[in-house]
């Protein structure tokens, strides 16, 4: 078989690529829903995809790296190519704007990042890049195990009070539930120094959050947006519980804000990076951005940027470690090489910054859940002005017109499991990102190349020429990329310390749906059992 270059060296390995998958069909897939029109969504998913997001043809195959997907008199233009992907994200990240998206988050995130006009954008992102320096990231690291002992003690109590009352040594747990409560506490915590303590108990404000994340999945997903015509917020019961949700969590927000601004030390950037960040009682983003000296935000917009990151570092995440079980427990030797390194790095101890850092292979494991699981599958564009897309990575010298206002889907979805760029596209093979790179020979893309970026701590998407986007690229790449990696890493890791898992059903009964992220439409029942050594 060769080499790996976790791509196709020539039209030779791409048929060689095929019989392998052929020969192995070793990770299930999760079930789309079967009434697509359930979900608006699923069907744009499905469509995205070719059909399904299991092992069929992917649309990209079928229709070429850019074509037009209508709905009736709504088209969007689908981009399944890195080279122009790579235009529109980065090359020329400035003649589009977030269109539909923005328009769905702008009612719940105001003027955060994602839904931001440029102005805005440019001033928000130039102040809160530098909060996510370094020591922060090593202060979160304790945050994040912290969070993940409270779970995993909450797992070994329900074990413990198992084996007492029926002596059997397993428990049944909802991890997505498990994991969208973690991932709720540590955003809490890290942004505006708020404990949501959600592993525990519940709270209005908990309800709230997720009755918010409800709503934005319910707007990215239906026929038309009703929620703009203004009787629909008193008329309509779910509008009506949505405006009483936003209110609780702006309320929250505001009070921090204001604790955050009574309590200010003004201070320049510089010296807000150098903080004794391990003795600091709020290391939150929150007090750096209040603290930050010649910026002066108004309380709206501090409100919008804690808002975003809430709601942008959440969900995420929680997918990410619910897809990371559901590809595990599908491959115990996979769970038992993982262990192993946990051994090895950290013992019977809690990770720190150094170690997580030692835990390569569970950070490959989360990267290549990205790969198969995207979070979010599309990244979604809009026409500022009339556009000329470049040929694709097959060597088109020009490629499609776009008038002005065309929204744009990148299925990254499509891009992650194409087997132009993946040997196996479909098959959870953390390993393919440490085997040796080949040159390609795919006219007019660059490949995969690890050299480009020396010392990331991921492959990302300067690595694979924009066939790979984790976290996006160019100007509106996340911001929070480092932070989720280490956060998935660590969460992941302190889980398998403790616990073998299974599914509980088979894998094809794990129903997927799809909205701003993917998940698990009955959530992720698994088994835990204590780890056999
Ligand atoms: C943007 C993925 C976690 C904050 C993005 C984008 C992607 C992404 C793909 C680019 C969207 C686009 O180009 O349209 C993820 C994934 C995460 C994660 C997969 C977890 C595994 C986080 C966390 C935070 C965060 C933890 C904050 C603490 C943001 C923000 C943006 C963003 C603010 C908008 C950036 C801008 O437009 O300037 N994320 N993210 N994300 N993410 Fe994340």
């Amino acid at each position: 078989l060769g080499p790996y270059p976790q791509t196709l060296s020539s039209p030779n390995s791409r048929k060689i690529s095929v019989s392998i998958r052929c020969q192995s069909t070793k990770t299930k897939e999760p079930k789309t829903n079967g009434n697509i029109l359930d979900n608006a969504s699923n069907l744009l998913t499905n469509l995205l995809s070719g059909g399904s997001l299991s092992s069929m043809p992917i649309a990209q195959g079928a229709h070429g790296g850019v074509y037009k997907l209508a709905f009736g008199p709504k088209a969007f233009v689908v981009i399944s190519d890195p080279i122009v992907a790579r235009h529109v994200i980065r090359e020329n990240a400035f003649s589009y704007d977030k269109g539909v998206l923005a328009e769905i988050l702008e009612p719940i995130m105001g003027k955060g990042l994602i839904p931001a006009d440029l102005d805005t954008w440019k001033l928000r992102r130039r102040a809160i890049t530098p909060a996510f320096h370094t020591l922060y990231l090593e202060a979160m690291v304790k945050v994040f195990s912290d969070c993940s002992e409270k779970m995993i003690l909450k797992s070994e109590k329900l074990l413990r009070e198992k084996e007492v009352s029926s002596g059997e040594d397993t428990i049944e747990l909802d991890l997505e539930a498990e994991f969208s409560s973690l991932a709720l506490d540590i955003i809490g915590l890290s942004v505006f120094n708020y404990d949501f303590g959600s592993v525990t108990k519940e709270s209005p404000v908990i309800k709230a959050v997720y009755g918010t994340l409800f709503e934005a999945e319910h707007r990215s997903t239906f026929y038309f947006p009703y929620w703009k015509f203004p009787p629909a917020r008193w008329i309509v019961p779910r509008q009506q519980k949505f405006q009483s949700d936003l209110k609780i969590i702006n309320d929250c927000l505001d009070g921090l804000i204001q604790n955050a601004k009574e309590t200010r030390q003004e201070t320049d950037v510089e010296k807000l990076q150098q903080r004794d960040y391990s003795n600091l009682k709020d290391a939150s983003l929150l007090r750096f951005l209040v603290d930050m000296r010649g910026v002066d935000i108004d309380d709206r917009q501090l409100r919008d940027d804690l808002m975003t990151m809430l709601i942008a570092g959440h969900e995420t995440t929680a997918a990410v470690l619910t897809w990371a079980v559901f590809l595990l427990a599908q491959n115990p030797a996979k769970i038992r090489k993982a262990q192993a390194e946990i051994d090895a790095v950290l013992g019977e101890g809690a990770p720190t910054y150094e170690s997580m850092k030692k835990l390569e292979y569970i950070r490959l494991i989360v990267v290549e859940v990205l790969r198969l699981f995207p979070q979010p599958p599309l990244l979604i564009r809009r026409t500022l002005k009339p556009e000329t897309l470049p040929g694709g990575y097959k060597g088109e010298k020009e490629g499609h017109k776009v008038p002005k206002g065309t929204d744009i889907f990148i299925s990254v979805y499509n891009l992650h499991r194409s087997p132009y760029f993946w040997d196996n596209p479909h098959e959870f093979e953390p390993e393919r990102f440490l085997r040796t790179k080949e040159s390609n020979g795919i006219e007019g893309w660059a490949g995969f190349d690890p050299s480009r970026s020396p010392g990331a701590l991921y492959p990302n998407e300067i690595v694979s020429d924009f066939a790979f986007l984790p976290f996006g690229g160019g100007p509106r790449k996340c911001i929070g990329d480092q932070f989720a990696l280490m956060e998935s890493t660590v969460a992941l890791a302190m889980l398998l310390q403790k616990f073998d898992v299974e599914l509980r059903g088979s894998p094809e009964s794990v129903e997927l749906v799809s909205g701003a992220t993917i998940h698990a439409k009955n959530g992720m029942w698994c088994k835990l059992k204590r780890r056999s050594k």
